[in-house]
């Protein structure tokens, strides 16, 4: 069983900018080209102005994959529909804190259904809101973007934030950032901590999405080895 306890560089495309009548192929292209995960990004219209993709859709895709599924649901409800799309596949479930007043429940719950799970924050979210339950999740994901749409600008004002989680985290837990990555923005993420990379339109949108993701990697690699490891 695949997990995220290794302390290790990972990249995780985002489907959300690939292209949905190709799915099988671009799937393969990231996969054969070294993805440590697939970033699915759940919307729902309400939790934010957008809607993606669902249940079905993921369905379908673990029959053509081994990756890693790492599902990102930005859902008002993320209790109600853990089970859904964990049992549709999903390696690792991670949920907003804003969603939901109860956060130990979705976790229990995760865990029950034998799934990795995950806190996501929004940019103006601060640690404390999470602190009291960073010792039971396997993931934080601090976003660097407002949820809701692909391709946006990265939001540098969340690396202080994203350092100072890094820094209660224990070797086994992740810190995941996620939105506006690209080779320009991920040295700065992987300096204050950050080690699963998540990017859609730099990987997706790009005419070599391979070299793309290879760069990406190389640079957060290199600022890794000189931020010093966790
Ligand atoms: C935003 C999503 C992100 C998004 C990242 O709501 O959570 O995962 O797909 O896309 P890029 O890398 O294009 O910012
Ligand atoms: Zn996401």
């Amino acid at each position: 069983m695949k997990d995220l306890k290794e302390p290790r560089i990972r990249i995780a495309p985002s489907l959300l900018s690939a292209d949905f009548g190709r799915l099988k192929e671009q799937i393969a292209m990231v996969e054969e080209g070294g993805a440590d995960l697939l970033h699915l990004d759940i919307m729902d219209g309400h939790f934010v102005p957008n809607l993606s993709f669902g249940v079905p859709v993921i369905e379908k895709i673990r029959g053509c994959t081994e990756l890693y599924f790492d599902t990102h649901v930005m859902i008002t409800d993320p209790d109600k529909y853990a089970e859904p799309f964990i049992k549709a596949g999903s390696n690792n479930y991670t949920f907003h804190i804003e969603a939901t007043n109860e956060p130990r429940k979705v976790i229990d719950h995760v865990r029950g259904l034998n799934c990795d799970v995950g806190l996501a924050l929004n940019p103006d979210t601060p640690f404390g809101a999470i602190e009291p339950l960073l010792s039971e999740v396997d993931v934080v994901l601090v976003m660097s973007v407002w949820p809701g749409f692909g391709g946006q600008r990265f939001i540098a004002e969340v690396l202080p934030k994203a350092a100072e989680i890094s820094r209660n985290l224990r070797p086994d837990q992740r810190l995941e950032i996620d939105g506006g990555i690209d080779f320009q923005t991920v040295g700065s993420a992987a300096e204050n901590g950050a080690d699963i990379f998540v990017a859609g339109f730099a990987i997706f949108g790009a005419s070599d999405p391979v070299s793309a993701m290879a760069r990406i990697r190389e640079t957060a690699q290199a600022s890794k080895a000189a931020g010093g490891e966790r």
